[in-house]
């Protein structure tokens, strides 16, 4: 568990740093980790080495101040004694100390100046039979190896000669110095491989990490350059083959946006225009025609007061009104005289008007609008107002309703709200649901925009904003 945290952490920073510092990471890694290995194992050996040098040293160079001493000692020389100790130490710089202990365990010559330490002695003796005896003695300046040579068997006595390890310690320091300066050296150069080798690696690699962020903000441009002929290379190749794919079918999705945009204008302007027609048609003609027969059918009844058919006429007369009504209405909700005689703010307090008579709904209404607003945006907001309002009748059994309308300098808005059960706004209606479809179109079209928030709790609030000069506009004037 604590390793898979801890291999997930060291994945967490690698991921965390760029390719460019993984590489160093990666050869300074390598590079410390072999010097590490090559100045232990480079310590171990020379110690080893230096061990068994020191031993076989300690015990040569004790047999020959044994032999050497065994004459002066025979003869008492004392004096020749001492130059000998002197001798054996300025020979060896490895000496720390040589001493002869007569049989008796007496000390007769040493090389202490400080005065002969006697605990010294029973740290090493030499058995009967044996040519010599060495024991590694801890000292307060490190490791001494005595060795005890009997002088002439035993008879005369022991010598005994101490090395130090200070050489070999030395040695071992210094090597060590040496490797840790190379490993530094090493890493030094390393350092600069992976740099100038990253930055042959990641440059093409950055580069194509750039394009791809233009690509992603919609920019197609960008062409990367075949750095080599490797797998990065065939990579930039196909990058470049994919981005002017992508730009052919941008160009071709412009096309058919700029077509579809064209389409719906001529659409909802020919709705609006055949609307405009049916409506004046119905007020010019039907109307009309049908008032005629009303005055008609009243001339008749007033005529002819004793004609059989009189109530028929006084049925066929209120039927007659009740068309004239019904085509008056269906008049006003295909396209209201008033939108284009008075404009927005007369149309829409119409429009509510009318809707709170029939839906017995009451509707908060505020509009603030000045003087009027271009003909496309007087039109958009009635019909997107409109279609709000049907959809408040028909899906949301609200108890109220609120709209407000406004300009802000360059900007229309307008808000309708119901206090209604609300929907879920990202659910697909399907297709035979055309009215916020329809709402949206007319708001994008007109380069505005429409957001709608909606919820059990708080019913539904439409938003509709719409820019009062646009290129769309400027291009229809
Ligand atoms: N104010 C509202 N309150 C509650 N639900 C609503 C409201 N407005 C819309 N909806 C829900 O969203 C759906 C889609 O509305 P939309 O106007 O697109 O279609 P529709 O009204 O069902 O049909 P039409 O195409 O005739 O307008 C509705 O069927 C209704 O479920
Ligand atoms: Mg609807």
């Amino acid at each position: 568990m604590t390793f898979q945290r801890v291999s997930e952490r060291m994945w967490e920073i690698a991921g965390a740093v760029s390719v460019r510092t993984k590489i160093l990471g990666i050869v300074l890694g390598l590079v410390i980790l072999l010097g590490a290995g090559v100045t232990m194992q480079a310590r171990y050996a020379l110690t080893r080495t230096m061990t068994a040098q020191m031993e076989e040293q300690s015990i040569s160079v004790s047999r020959d101040f044994a032999a050497r001493s065994t004459d002066p000692i025979l003869l008492n020389d004392l004096l020749g004694v001492h130059d000998l100790l002197k001798e054996t130490i300025a020979n060896n710089p490895n000496i720390r100390y040589a001493f002869i202990v007569d049989n008796h365990g007496q000390v007769i010559a040493h090389t202490f100046e400080g005065g002969f330490p006697l605990d010294l002695i029973p740290l090493n003796t030499v058995q009967s039979g044996e040519h010599h005896h060495t024991s590694l003695i801890q000292t307060d300046e490190g490791l001494v190896w005595d060795t005890a040579v009997p002088i002439l068997d035993g008879k005369v006595g022991t010598a005994r000669i101490g090395l130090s390890d200070a050489s070999i310690r030395t040695a071992v320091s210094t090597l060590t110095a040496q490797l840790i300066l190379t490993t530094l050296l090493v890493s030094i150069a390393g350092i600069l491989v992976a740099v100038s080798l990253t930055w042959i690696l990641t440059r093409p690699i950055i580069s194509l990490a750039q394009a791809t962020q233009a690509v992603a903000k919609g920019d197609f441009s960008p062409r990367v350059l075949r750095w080599a002929n490797d797998e990065i290379g065939d990579l930039a190749e196909a990058f470049n083959s994919m981005t002017e794919e992508l730009a052919r079918t941008d160009e071709l999705r412009k096309e058919r946006e700029v077509l579809r945009r064209q389409l719906l204008e001529k659409v909802i302007t020919t709705q609006e225009d055949e609307r405009r027609r049916i409506a004046r048609e119905l007020h010019d003609s039907t109307s009309q025609n049908l008032t005629s027969l009303i005055v008609g059918l009243r001339v008749m009844e007033t005529n002819c007061a004793q004609c059989a058919s009189i109530s028929k006429a006084t049925d066929l007369r209120d039927v007659a009104s009740k068309t004239l009504d019904e085509v008056h209405d269906l008049s006003m909700r295909l396209r209201p005289r008033v939108l284009d005689d008075l404009g927005l703010s007369a149309a829409l307090e119409r429009l509510v008007s009318e809707w709170q008579t029939r839906y017995k709904i009451p509707v908060d209404v505020a509009i603030q609008l000045g003087e009027r607003l271009p003909g496309e945006v007087e039109t958009a907001i009635y019909r997107i107002v409109q279609e709000t309002l049907t959809n408040i009748a028909r899906h949301a059994h609200a108890k109220s309703a609120s709209i407000l309308v406004e300009r802000h300098g360059d900007m229309v808005r307008a808000i309708v709200e119901d206090d209604g059960i609300g929907f879920d706004i990202n659910a697909n209606h399907g297709e035979r649901h055309l009215g916020l479809l329809g709402m949206r179109e007319r708001a994008e079209f007109l380069h505005g925009a429409l957001t709608i928030e909606s919820s059990h709790e708080n019913g539904t609030s439409v938003f509709i904003e719409i820019p009062l000069h646009n290129e769309q506009m400027e291009a229809n004037r």
